[in-house]
């Protein structure tokens, strides 16, 4: 299995990804929506022999700290067909992804998401560090990670999401 960015052939298939991993298809559609209006930072796909299996979307969101905006890396949609979960495939997305954000000079990362999944990458519960997300969601599902150790230091505030987010 291969991680690589997504070229223009894949867009069909990022979208069955998405939409057969979600059940539904907002995420599908909202990867279209970031893609075609260029908010990614990146969109990887999991290739397994010309199959895309799995894909991650990394987007530019913000940290407004009243009124000093920091941007920071967003993480998701990430899928994974059904039938190829629980195999790594999430986990070696994810990782790229991360690493493509700290090279591209982002130094922190968030993620709305299960809560025993995403700490193993190194991502913790954002609201003890007084910095929530812009909606309402269980306290334990908005994380953060540092890309860069101490990056979070002195920060607080509010973080949105692109505005395609909104509604998904
Ligand atoms: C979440 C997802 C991307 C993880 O990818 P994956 O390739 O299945 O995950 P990995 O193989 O890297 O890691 C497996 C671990 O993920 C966790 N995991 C997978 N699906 C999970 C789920 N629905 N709820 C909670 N944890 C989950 C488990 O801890 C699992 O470990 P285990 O097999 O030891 O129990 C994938 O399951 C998926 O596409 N789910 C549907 C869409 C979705 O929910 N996306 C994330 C939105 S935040």
């Amino acid at each position: 299995m291969k991680i690589r960015p997504e070229i223009a052939a894949d867009v069909a298939q990022i979208y069955e990804v998405n939409r057969l991993a979600f059940g539904r298809e907002d995420e599908a559609r909202l990867v279209d929506a970031l893609r075609e209006r260029g908010v990614v930072i990146c969109s990887l796909v999991a290739d397994l022999d010309g199959l895309i299996v799995g894909h991650v979307l990394f987007s530019p969101a913000t940290l407004d700290d009243d009124g000093r905006h920091t941007t920071l890396a967003a993480l998701g949609p990430v899928a994974v067909l059904p039938a190829r979960q629980r195999q790594g495939v999430g986990d070696a997305l994810i990782r790229a992804g991360l690493e493509i954000c700290r090279d591209e000079g982002y130094t922190v990362a968030v993620v709305l998401g299960h809560s025993t999944y995403y700490p193993r990458f190194g991502f913790r519960p954002s609201r003890p560090l007084g910095i929530r997300w812009e909606h309402d969601a269980p306290e334990e599902a908005f994380m953060v990670m540092e890309l860069v150790p101490g990056a979070l230091s002195g920060y607080r505030g509010i973080i949105r999401y692109q505005p395609e987010f909104d509604g998904v």
